[in-house]
């Protein structure tokens, strides 16, 4: 399970009927009153996912988090629900890491055109990011070929599938280990989900 030292992958953590339940809440947020959009970086690229921030707004422009989505509608963040919270203080709890994450950055991949280059998750506080506080990741749909790599971009990346029910922690020394999200693999989610795609949430604490 711990696939590095800080670094823990967890198979089918969610059972079936918490994965339905998630995709169904995913899906409400990202077509809500604050909809996901397609983010512009820094240099003007499109990201290759749709995305809602809950809790606080990741700003692709800046690379900062702020209340309201100054690089896209001016619209604020939408709470990050109680529900997502626990479920996140559980998986990180469960690998012995004490965590209260107070954002999480929403991504749905498209079966076909998802993905995430190389990167590291730097922007959340100083005194967050020194303590190692982790990154939970929850994958939700079509399995996903995930790259995980070391603290240097030019370091060697680990290729991991995962699959939805999945966690996926980094903290610790692990915490600015670069990642990204190489390629999905359609037709792969459970039917009872009636997903196409995947869904993936990364919670924070900022
Ligand atoms: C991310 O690094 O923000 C997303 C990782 C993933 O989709 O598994
Ligand atoms: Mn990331």
């Amino acid at each position: 399970m711990e696939i590095a030292p800080g670094a823990f992958h967890l198979p089918r953590y969610l059972a079936l009927d918490a994965q339905k339940a998630l995709a169904d809440s995913c899906r409400a947020l990202m077509d809500g009153a604050v909809p996901a959009y397609v983010p512009t970086v820094r240099g003007g690229g499109k990201m290759h996912v749709r995305m809602l921030c809950l809790g606080r707004h990741w700003n692709g422009q800046t690379y900062r988090y702020e209340a309201v989505r100054t690089d896209f509608d001016g619209l604020p963040a939408p709470p990050l629900p109680d529900s997502f919270r626990d479920v996140a203080g559980a998986i990180a709890a469960s690998v012995g890491t004490a965590f209260d994450p107070d954002l999480c950055i929403l991504n749905y991949y498209d079966p076909t055109e998802g993905r995430m280059g190389l990167h590291q998750d730097k922007d959340e506080s100083p005194a967050s990011l020194l303590a190692g506080l982790p990154v939970v990741s929850i994958s939700i749909g079509d399995m996903a070929r995930f790259l995980f790599g070391g603290t240097k971009r030019r370091e060697p990346v680990t290729p991991i599938l995962l699959e939805s029910g999945d966690a996926f922690v980094f903290g610790g020394p692990a915490r600015l280990r670069f990642h990204g999200v190489s390629r999905i693999v359609p037709h792969t989610a459970p039917a009872e989900l009636g997903l196409t795609g995947r869904f993936n949430l990364t919670f924070r604490q900022y």
